[in-house]
């Protein structure tokens, strides 16, 4: 097939084989699966297929609504209208610039683009027939990793600006008995906690308002399995999540034939949009994955995507690190870094990232009550800078990465008294905190600039700066844009929009310098913003029990390489549990690596030269899971490299009960069955010795079939095994 535009069409038009249509019928289709757009007998354009794709393209057109109680034929439109003939939860709802409320949407035509062998494009262009307003809709199919974006872009030639009451990126429906929604909820330490219901009729709606750090309360990922919850390998299952660092609003309503209706995209929550004629609104992606072989075929979709496609180098390199925030908190000195640089070292990581408390001299940051906004250094912990902080990390051969939270400001900061205009607040409320702080106003291009300065002149400073780690610990309370003026309910879009438009900036000029997305509570992530960013922070909880729940779940939608999972002090386990925990994803250290015994101070090294060995697979391989700790004593998961050459097994007991632990092997996942492979025990604890049976080589077959017995027990809870093909 060509490259670039494959065909286009109108309605009625002429098919890419020669015939005549009565029906327009648009497959969207990728490696396995397919979702089908028609243009009905009203012109309307429906989804009328959502699932495993057909043999024959062709077959699609045969497609017919079936016997329906539909009054308005819009039960299963592809961008609900409303105001008009459907009465149901609406993608879109606009007031034109006479008043008027109603919008009918109609098809015009539609393109297929392909930029590549891999991706297609499909754009149909829709347009209300009495009114000048159009809506495009893009649906951009990855077709290898089965994963489908999908954005509309809204846009008129009225005499005057419209409004936008709701905008959604995506309208799908999933036909099926029955719906199962796994959704996420969480709070500070406590992010990603599941629940898996059955979706009854009426609207369920997942959203956010927090403004900034969107996830606190709950992430926009989530799951709906049909038919009966999918289980890892087991089952239909569509996982999604909107590519948006703001409010959102996923919508799921069970419409009255049992069809399931779900609309995603900015949450419209206080947030009227005004358009000027012919200006592109151009809605955030809504990405998903549809699997019929449960929950890790679609998991292991999305993080082939993602590195693929999305996220920032996810095909490169990390780098594992010692960071001081548990360490030293606000309390240290230039000394002080200089020793811990030493520990860097010593420890055999490749950066030290210095924390939160290095800025601010009028209001010096030595607690989180000041400083926050005044982004030079404070002269008495750092009298020559953090230039000097640089060279002696060059001197002990050790790379320097830095804290920043730009997007907010304390009140008692130099930044506030200067620009008291550049802070979201009310001008006429008492001003209420999280944390001390307060938001910094990103739709202001001042702001943007500013921010974009606290970068910048860290790398004029520093220009080897290795690592930024970019925080964010306030929502926004009393929204109000001293910017805006009357446009006040455009803060929760335009903020977002400055935010990626100083990211851009940032990487612009600084393309490959690696980034974490952090925030205190809540994880802040989502793919909107991994463009930007190399990895984020799941949760401030680093028990390693908890973050073997939290990864677990987050693994669904975020490959390995994204997690940032540091050791700290923070639960009741050994160094040993801590850290293998720890090793499953990005591999960092945030302990008083002076104050370790001598022995866990040996394991810590050596498993940072074992986490050497085995990063790549986990970064870039495949991952499956083999036990699952919501329902077994035991949580194992494996990754395997992309030839099946070699693996590496994480095992822990999560149990604490009186002999816990699994009693049969546990079988592996994902290898060459024709394949020998060997099977060793790794990051063993000095002076232990493994108690894992497996001399010589096995094959793949037996070890996936049979398997092998990691021989988890309480004075062994955390396994780290790794499968090496036999040469
Ligand atoms: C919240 C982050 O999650 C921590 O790791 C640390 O950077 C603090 N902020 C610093 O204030």
């Amino acid at each position: 097939m060509k490259r670039s535009l494959i065909y286009l069409l109108s309605a009625g038009g002429l098919l890419a084989n020669g015939a005549f249509a009565q029906k327009v019928t648009i497959p969207v289709e990728t490696a396995h699966n397919a979702v089908v757009l028609q243009v009905s007998d009203k012109n309307d354009l429906v989804q009328s297929y959502f699932g495993e794709k057909l043999n024959a393209t062709g077959d699609y057109a045969q497609i017919t609504a079936g016997r329906t109680s539909d009054y308005t034929g819009l039960y299963r439109s592809a961008y609900t209208p409303s105001g008009s003939r459907n009465l149901l939860e609406p993608a879109i709802s606009i007031q034109h610039a006479d008043g008027n409320q109603s919008l009918d949407l109609q098809y015009v035509s539609h393109k297929v683009d392909k930029p590549s062998a891999d991706i297609t494009i499909t754009s149909i262009q829709l347009k209300d027939p009495v009114y000048n307003v159009q809506v495009t809709l893009f649906y951009k199919a990855y077709l290898k990793d089965d994963v489908i974006e999908q954005w509309s872009v809204i846009r008129h030639q009225e005499k005057g600006e419209i409004t936008l009451q709701k905008f959604a990126s995506a309208n799908l429906n999933l036909h099926g008995k029955t719906y199962w929604l796994r959704q996420y909820h969480g709070d500070w330490a406590k992010e990603m906690r599941p629940e898996e219901t059955q979706i009854t009729h009426g609207i369920k709606t997942l959203d956010s308002k927090l403004g900034t750090r969107a996830n606190l309360l709950m992430p926009s990922m989530f799951m709906v399995s049909l038919n009966k919850p999918a289980t890892e390998d087991e089952g239909q299952v569509m996982m999604a999540a909107l590519e948006w660092s703001g409010n959102f609003r996923t919508d799921l309503e069970l419409d009255p034939e049992d069809n399931l209706r779900i609309m995603s995209g900015i949450n419209n929550y206080a947030s009227a949009y005004k358009l000027k004629p012919n200006v592109d609104f151009t809605t955030p992606a809504f990405v998903y994955t549809f699997s019929n072989t449960g929950k890790g075929t679609a998991s292991r979709n999305l993080h082939n995507w993602a590195r693929n496609y999305k996220l920032m180098d996810g095909k490169g390199e990390r780098l594992t690190l010692l960071n001081n925030w548990e360490s030293t908190y606000f309390d240290f000195n230039e000394q002080k870094l200089f020793e811990l640089l030493k520990d860097t070292k010593a420890l055999g990581v490749d950066m030290f990232l210095l924390d939160d408390g290095w800025f601010a001299n009028k209001y010096p940051r030595n607690d989180d009550h000041a400083g926050l906004g005044d982004w030079e250094e404070n002269r008495k912990k750092l009298p020559n800078g953090i230039a000097s902080i640089a060279r002696e990390a060059d001197k002990d051969g050790v790379k320097f990465g830095i804290w920043i939270e730009p997007e907010m400001v304390n009140p008692k900061s130099a930044l506030y008294s200067k620009h008291p205009d550049w802070v979201i607040k009310q001008p006429k409320r008492d001003e209420y905190y999280f944390r001390n702080q307060l938001v910094l106003d990103l739709s202001n291009p001042a702001v943007q600039d500013f921010v974009f300065n606290v970068v910048d002149s860290l790398f004029i400073k520093d220009p080897k700066m290795a690592y930024i780690k970019w925080d964010c610990n306030a929502v926004i309370y009393n929204a109000y844009s001293a910017h805006l003026k009357k446009d006040q309910s455009q803060l929760y879009v335009d903020y977002v929009k400055g935010l990626y438009s100083v990211l851009q900036r940032i990487r612009k000029k600084y393309p490959s310098v690696p980034m974490m997305l952090c925030s205190g509570g809540g994880g802040r992530v989502d793919y909107g913003a991994l463009q930007y960013f190399t990895e984020f922070w799941p949760s401030d909880n680093t028990d390693p029990l908890e973050r073997i729940y939290m990864q677990w779940e987050y693994s669904y939608f975020y490959p390995a390489i994204t997690s940032s999972n540091h050791v700290t002090d923070w639960g009741k386990q050994p160094l040993k549990y801590r850290t293998d925990v720890a090793m499953m994803g990005k591999l960092g250290f945030d302990i008083v690596v002076s104050k370790l015994s001598p022995q866990d101070l040996q394991f810590a090294k050596d498993a940072v030269v074992n986490y050497n060995a085995v990063k790549s697979v986990i970064w870039h391989g495949d991952q499956y899971r083999l036990s699952d700790p919501q329902t077994d004593p035991v949580a194992s998961i494996m990754y395997v490299d992309t030839n099946k050459s070699s693996a590496v097994m994480f095992n822990y007991l999560v149990s604490s009960r009186y002999d816990a632990g699994p009693r049969a092997r546990t079988t592996m996942k994902g290898l060459n069955p024709a394949k020998k492979y060997t099977v060793k025990e790794i990051n063993l604890y000095p002076g232990t010795q493994s108690s894992v049976k497996a001399e010589g080589t096995y094959s793949g077959d037996f070890l996936m079939k049979i398997g092998i017995d990691p021989v988890i027990e309480s004075g062994r809870s955390s396994v780290i095994l790794k499968i090496d093909e036999a040469r």
